[in-house]
């Protein structure tokens, strides 16, 4: 019997759950539900990542110690998967009596191979990426290249891993293994990074507490595991690798879901540390990309972290599961809109798939009692049949090479073509006519090919597709998928009548304040009034834009070089690429909050924010000054 192993990153309880947090979980959840619908042995593995300097110092603020913060937190996040009905078959706590043991076996293992070794660590370290950095990695004034914040000078008594001597070795299982790192474009950088050079690794730290413990055979407790180290083992402490566990059967099935934000842990750092143990490497590492919510990074601060409860509880937990998976491309980055969430159930999924589902039993309790015969509809419809056979392999491979979106896509292009069959062939004429026979084979084409859409669409929309089964009078589960996704068979249905399978959303519903799907600012200087004091540190500038241009691999960014009236111009990231085309923008004057901290957007360094506003149907302008001033101008 064929096998799978999915993990999701195990997430830090420095923060409760938010939408980038739900879309790993989701991707993994959706293709571990698709494994096992597909008849494969499937475990799927999910968690929290509780230890390290972040989470020390998160709970050090909240006043709690930090076993007892790590518990509140982590319990939010089971309790989100569950109120989801994530299908996990496990959820590690890296704070698991079960779990420090596995990491302390590894690294005794790893030390014993001869890859861990002790010395002195200088450098730098961000914390809250928990991430060491060399000066030369920096951004100007020592903040962290990936998150833009101040980093903290390290220099301390360290073990180091011997990750230099794997450099090779991990070269060659990126070039014999195409699929090891997805997508391509992800895999490349990490390629390059590799080539350009390893450098050891530290594995330890003395200055904080929170951490594993080494073993101790080592006799050294002033030392902590490095947070990274011990996170990465707990994918080989689910399966039981201390206990020499049975689970182990899933190692070598094994795909890591991640965020784009953690590739290189786990594709260099991961399997260096699998090569030193002496064991397989995974078979896929697959990278998403990144949500932003209107065009903007999210940040509690902004307070425009969309919280995916929230969202859930607006538009129904299926919309938000279809949203998300749907509207993006794997591996690229998305864009949170409540607007393009709720075009997409009004028309694809209230009016695509509902319509399909209440016309089929509708007709079906017009013409034959609710008894849909399959007699006929292969002779008389199998145009449509090849053409839906052709979706259904397209889904399928798409799903498998995690196409979330082309997955979705081709089972819609299903639905569509039911639909086009009933307007095309008019049945309620048929039935004047006297044809019967063949409107009552039209009716049981469209109840097959609403089976099939619902046996795909299962792993994404589980409880969609039991509703579509409960109403046609069949269930999702691996016997029909063999016979009708696998097989092609075409089957007889007893339907019942349904409730509409998805209510439209208003406009004015979805949009009022009432129903937000963001979370409250979390930052006390959010409170509604300000004093001039704090008013004057914001220093906006009007400027003309010189060079405007989309950023490849983004849909919703522009990149300007804007004239402030300083010696260089600035470079501005933008995510307005809906709303203006570039040569619109260049020549003309904006207004740009000029002081506000440089941050890296898609690795490009964007250098303040340019001011827009947005009318009641979120048609965005950008603001100028009603006539020209001099660039540099400042506004207040
Ligand atoms: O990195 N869009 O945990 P973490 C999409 N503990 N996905 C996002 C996102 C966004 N805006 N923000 C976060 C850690 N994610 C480590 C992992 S694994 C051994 C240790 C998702 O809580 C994405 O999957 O910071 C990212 O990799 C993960 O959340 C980071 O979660
Ligand atoms: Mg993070």
């Amino acid at each position: 019997m064929d096998k799978f192993y999915v993990t999701t990153p195990i997430y830090y309880v420095n923060d409760v759950p938010h939408i980038g947090h739900a879309y790993s979980t989701i991707i993994a959840d959706t293709i571990a539900r698709y494994h096992r619908l597909n008849g494969a042995e499937t475990y799927f593995m999910t968690g929290t990542d509780e230890h390290g300097q972040k989470i020390e110092q998160a709970a050090a603020n909240k006043g709690k110690s930090p076993k007892q913060y790590a518990d509140e937190i982590s319990a939010k996040f089971k309790e989100l998967w569950d109120e989801f009905e994530i299908s996990y078959d496990y959820f590690i706590r890296t704070t698991d009596e079960s779990h420090k043991l596995t990491a302390q076996l590894a690294f005794e293992k790893m030390y014993e191979k001869g890859d861990i070794y002790k010395g002195e660590y200088e450098g730098f370290y961000c914390v809250s990426c928990e991430t060491f950095f060399t000066q030369t990695q920096l951004l100007d004034g020592g903040c962290c290249p990936d998150c833009g914040r101040p980093t903290t000078v390290v220099k301390e008594e360290s073990y180091f891993f011997a990750l230099s001597k794997y450099e090779d070795a991990l070269l060659k299982w990126y070039e014999e293994n195409d699929e090891c790192i997805v997508p391509k474009g992800k895999k490349n950088e990490v390629v390059s990074f590799v080539k350009g050079g390893l450098k050891d690794l530290s594995i330890t730290r003395t200055s904080f507490d929170w951490g594993v413990k080494l073993p101790k055979s080592l006799n050294e407790p002033k030392h902590v595991m490095y947070v990274w180290l011990d996170a990465l083992i707990n994918y080989l402490t689910t399966l039981g690798y201390a206990q020499n566990d049975a689970k182990m059967r899933f190692w070598d099935y094994t795909t890591h879901i991640v965020g784009k934000d953690i590739l290189r842990f786990h594709a260099v750092y991961w399997p260096a540390f699998l090569l030193s143990l002496g064991l397989p490497l995974p078979k896929r590492i697959a990278a998403h990309g990144w949500w932003t919510k209107d065009g903007e990074k999210m940040s509690k601060s902004k307070g425009n972290v969309v919280n995916p409860h929230l969202a859930a509880q607006t538009y129904g937990l299926e919309a938000f599961r279809y949203f998300l998976l749907r509207e993006v491309p794997f591996g690229q980055d998305g864009d949170f809109s409540e607007r393009a969430l709720v075009e997409r159930i009004n028309s694809e999924l209230a009016n695509g798939l509902g319509n399909l589902l209440s016309r089929t039993v509708g007709m079906s309790a017009k013409y034959s009692d609710y008894e849909i015969k399959q007699s006929g509809a292969r002779e008389l419809y199998n145009a449509e049949l090849n053409e839906a056979k052709t979706h259904i392999n397209a889904a399928l491979s798409s799903l498998e090479g995690l196409s979330t979106n082309r997955y979705l896509e081709e089972i819609f292009k299903i639905v569509a073509l039911a639909n086009t069959a009933i307007a095309k062939y008019e049945p309620w004429n048929l039935i004047k006519q006297g044809e019967k026979d063949k409107a009552n084979a039209l009716v049981a084409l469209c109840a097959n090919l609403l089976s099939r859409i619902a046996l795909l669409l299962a792993p994404a929309m589980p409880r969609t597709a039991d509703k579509i089964a409960t109403t046609l009078g069949f269930s999702i589960d691996t016997n029909s998928f063999n016979r009708l996704i696998l097989k092609d068979e075409l089957i007889s249905f007893k339907a019942s009548q349904t409730a509409a399978l998805f209510e439209k959303v208003e406009d004015k519903q979805a949009f009022s304040p009432a129903t937000t799907v963001q979370a409250e600012p979390q930052n006390e200087e959010q409170a509604d009034e300000i004093s001039i004091d704090e008013f004057a540190k914001c220093l906006i500038k009007a400027g003309t834009v010189l060079e405007c241009e989309a950023v490849e691999g983004s849909e919703k960014l522009l990149k300007f070089k804007i004239d402030l009236g300083e010696k260089e111009p600035r470079q501005i990231l933008s995510g307005i690429a809906k709303y203006y085309t570039p040569n619109e923008l260049i020549g003309k004057q904006v207004c740009v909050l000029a002081n506000l901290k440089p941050r890296k957007i898609m690795k490009q360094l964007s250098q303040g924010m340019i001011l827009s506003a947005k009318d009641d149907d979120g048609k965005l302008t950008l603001l100028s000054t009603p006539t020209k001033v001099q660039n540099g101008a400042i506004i207040g």
